[in-house]
């Protein structure tokens, strides 16, 4: 193996990436006086946050009635009852003040006409534990939401002294003996020179791994690099068969055009112009939740009636609302459906699919951001020095399916939570863990292993045959058929991982390298999610199992716990949280209203 010199660099906290959840960590580390660091692989405002568009969940009232025990039901009956009550209810609770947060932090949302942030109806958010009418509860800055709340939080970021490296490719964590999380390494891509970042705290803030899909409303930079490195430190990945397929990516390129567009007045149509969600779900129609309304979408294409030459997608119609009305609360969505499906929205109607958009599965946290590791007698044991938040955490808050909008207030809620957390925990006076270099030593390693891959495959096939594995087998409906053969295909594609060829050898801006590392990063996420998904033999939110058509609660109302070594996976189960933070006596949720019972919108 090569040589590799290193330079350490030593913080209290170090956070790994830079999107909304990772700079809302990183954010509140600095607010609270910790030396934080944030390593990231793309520019933080570049980060795919800047790709969520229609806006943030949270009981403001601005539009009409709310209450956050209505956000808390709906949150509760939008993840099939799989979310952890304790983390539904605080991040019900804590949704408003973490918006006017962002807002006091210079967000740039849109208004009402009294000067109030402006909110819209998403799907499965509704009034009166869903027997009222669909509630408008969505925060928006236009349909650029995330993009503003990027920018605001970096900037906010730097003003409090966060420190960040730009363009570090995180390799892996550094573990001590005793199982503490000591910090991490990192490849710094414009010059070739690696990094130890030791710190008391890591927080892992790497997003989704859509990119384990063929078709994905993803970031091409979205590939579960905070799942590879847990697995690889041999910690689990939780609930990893929850998959969501958002209804509206563009058909073919898969670009998103946001829920929002569904909420200001759009409809889907199929091959006979009929809107046929009503038929589906009478009360709540195209603003049922997302699982639900992809499942339609697909039975209508699949019985005949898609649109088309082939009736193959679906129709999202928004040219009977206002012009005025697209070009202030949707102009990014007309900007997109103009580029990548040449429609223009103010007379055609946009050709969409369900695409993959969201992993609910991820890293298990508590709703601290601690990542835990279940141990015989704890299902609930602690990971020292390492967090998880936003996309690449299971916390529990979206269960099996996630409510749109959902994630934003996700991100800044429990990212602030974990700020919290770490202001408690974390020793600024202290010295740093001493490092263990057996763990540095072994990562570079496997960085060399890779860098000088002499194999028969390229990397881009190698990923290519995954994704097509994992859009093929693990799709919006799935058969015990089909999962089993996709176990069998994707344990191969795996066991191929010491076949790769890499051709650039150099360690400057070598993206034939980067891409490697994040197909090793992919694999465990994607063997974790089919494997868990061929074991759940039930259909419960976005896993929808057409031998096993109903939800189980007697036997399946638990998490899913994956251990990935390889190409191997060891599957375990952990309870879910069944009990909210506060009794109705102290003001809490009415137990009735959350106990599980029918899902119908
Ligand atoms: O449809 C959207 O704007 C996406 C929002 C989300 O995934 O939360």
């Amino acid at each position: 193996m090569a040589a590799y010199a290193y330079e350490t660099h030593e913080y209290d906290v170090v956070v790994v990436g830079a999107g909304g959840a990772g700079l809302r960590a990183t954010l509140g580390m600095a607010e609270q006086g910790l030396r934080t660091a944030c390593v990231t692989k793309v520019f933080p405002t570049r980060s795919h946050t800047v790709a969520a568009q229609g806006g943030i969940a949270a009981s403001l009232g601005n539009m009409g009635p709310d209450s956050w025990q209505w956000h808390m039901f709906d949150t509760v009956k939008g993840s099939d009852w799989l979310g952890d009550m304790d983390t539904m209810e605080y991040v019900a609770r804590e949704a408003p003040k973490a918006v006017y947060e962002l807002e006091h932090y210079g967000v740039p949302f849109s208004r009402t006409e009294e000067g109030k942030i402006y909110q819209r109806p998403f799907g499965g958010h509704t009034t009166e534990y869903g027997e009222g009418v669909p509630v408008q509860r969505v925060c928006a800055a236009a349909d650029r939401t995330g993009h503003a709340m990027l920018h605001t939080l970096y900037g906010q970021s730097l003003k409090n002294n966060a420190e960040f490296f730009i363009e570090y490719f995180a390799l892996d964590l550094i573990m001590g003996e005793d199982g503490t999380c000591q910090g991490v390494v990192a490849w710094k891509l414009d010059d070739g020179t690696i990094h130890v970042f030791n710190a008391k705290m890591v927080v892992l803030a790497t997003g989704g791994y859509g990119r384990a899909y063929f078709n994905c409303t993803s970031a091409h930079t979205c590939t579960g690099d905070g799942g590879g490195m847990v697995a690889r430190a041999g910690l689990p990945l939780q609930d990893m068969e929850f998959v969501q397929f958002h209804p509206t990516g563009i058909f073919g390129p898969g670009m998103l055009i946001t829920e929002g567009a569904r909420g200001e007045g759009g409809y889907l149509t199929n091959s006979q112009g009929e809107r046929f969600m009503e038929r589906y779900a009478p009360t709540f129609k195209d603003l049922a939740s997302r699982d639900v309304v992809s499942r339609c979408m697909t039975l209508e294409i699949r019985e005949g009636r898609g649109v088309g030459p082939n009736k193959d997608h679906i129709h999202l119609n928004l040219s009977h609302l206002p012009p005025e009305l697209l070009a202030e609360r949707l102009p990014g969505i007309s900007e997109s459906a103009k580029i990548f499906a040449g429609v223009d929205v103010t007379k055609q109607p946009i050709p969409v699919l369900p695409t993959v958009h969201y992993n609910m599965g991820g890293i298990p946290t508590n709703y601290w951001g601690e990542v835990l590791n279940p141990a015989e007698g704890n299902p609930d044991a602690v990971v020292p020095g390492l967090m998880a938040v936003g996309e690449a955490a299971c916390a529990s808050l979206h269960g099996a399916n996630r409510l749109g909008a959902n994630s934003l207030i996700d991100l800044v809620v429990l990212g602030r939570a974990a700020s919290i957390r770490a202001g408690k925990v974390v020793d600024a006076a202290a010295p740093n863990p001493v490092l263990n270099t057996a763990s540095v030593d072994a990562s570079l390693a496997r960085f060399d292993a890779l860098r000088h891959a002499k194999g028969s495959i390229a990397t881009a096939d190698l990923r290519l045959e995954m994704q097509r594995a994992m859009q093929d087998n693990a799709a919006v409906f799935r058969t015990e058929k089909v999962l089993a053969e996709g176990v069998e295909l994707m344990t191969g594609i795996a066991a191929k991982m010491g076949d790769l060829k890499v051709t650039d050898r150099s360690l400057i801006w070598n993206s034939d390298l980067m891409e490697t590392l994040e197909l090793a990063n992919l694999m465990p996420n994607a063997l974790a999610t089919i494997t868990g998904a061929a074991a759940r033999k039930e259909s419960r939110g976005a896993h929808a199992h057409e031998d096993y058509p109903e939800r189980d609660d007697k036997n399946w109302r638990k998490h899913t716990i994956a251990r990935v070594t390889g190409a191997k996976v060891d599957l375990s189960y952990r309870p879910v949280h069944t009990e909210p933070l506060t009794s109705l006596a102290e003001g809490g949720i009415d137990p009735k209203m959350i106990a599980p019972k029918k899902r119908v919108y």
